[in-house]
């Protein structure tokens, strides 16, 4: 058998994967058959008018929601076959997320933000401590991390986010519209830091967007149009 020929196995994979909301008799189609399939290392800006189906298609990829036809592969895993608690463990050890509000917790501090998810995962708070410093260093919050959120700038908030989402070493990073509410600069910086994880840590970003900068600057763009993938291209 020649092994060289062989593709690596995609990290997720949607295969004709539709999602409709509501009535059936009246469906919502947010999704139209996508088929694309992701690889390890990637960095892929999401883009799309409003309502065009990026945050139904970083759902889908997550397990937070199904399709309602086709199939969602997460590391060789067709999440149809999983049960609730399997999917639970593959999305807390296997996928890290970034939201446009932080969803941070505002009486933790910076450091206990971050330590929260190797707690769920059963670490002990020393134990993780130099896994959540050196995660902590690498967004640039090394002067923050006994503060609470509260204290910090929207920018640090989202690094926060960041090191957070990254704590766990996650093979896939699902970030839906994280500089949407932050301001051209602040955006900007959140861009350099994505990107600079993407190379450091070759963690796997997906990002939905509607920034220009963020399209132009991810090595992969999925362009999404009422539901159906209109483009796929590599930036040079
Ligand atoms: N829970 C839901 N129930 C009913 N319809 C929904 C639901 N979630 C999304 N939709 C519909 O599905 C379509 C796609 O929505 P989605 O949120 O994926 O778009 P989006 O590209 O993320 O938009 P935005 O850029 O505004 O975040 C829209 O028509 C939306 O109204
Ligand atoms: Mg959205």
């Amino acid at each position: 058998m020649n092994t060289q020929s062989a593709r690596p196995l995609p990290l997720a994979i949607l295969n004709q994967a539709s999602k409709s909301y509501g009535d059936p008799a009246n469906p919502v189609h947010a999704l139209h058959a996508i088929t694309t399939e992701i690889h390890d290392g990637e960095f892929i800006a999401l883009c799309g008018p409003s309502g065009s189906g990026k945050s139904t298609l970083l759902n889908l990829l997550a397990g937070i929601d199904e399709p309602t036809h086709g199939e969602v592969y997460l590391l060789g895993n067709d999440l149809a076959q999983l049960n609730d608690g399997q999917m639970a463990k593959l999305r807390a050890d296997a996928i890290g997320f970034v939201f446009q509000f932080f969803n941070l917790l505002p009486v933790l501090s910076v450091f206990d933000n971050v330590y929260y998810p190797l707690m769920l995962n059963g670490f002990r708070r020393n134990d993780a401590r130099e896994q959540v410093m050196h995660i902590i260093e690498k967004v640039g919050l090394l002067d923050h991390y006994r503060r609470p959120p509260g204290e910090l700038s929207g920018g640090q908030q989202q690094r926060v986010a960041i090191a957070r989402a990254l704590v766990k070493k996650p093979r896939l990073v699902v970030a839906d519209e994280p500089t949407g509410n932050l301001d051209t600069r602040t955006g900007e910086e959140i861009i350099d830091l994505l990107l600079a994880m993407n190379h450091e840590l070759k963690t796997t970003f997906i990002i939905s967007t509607h920034s220009p900068l963020l399209r132009d600057r991810a090595r992969r763009v999925l362009q999404i149009e009422d539901g159906r993938i209109k483009d796929d291209y590599c930036n040079a």
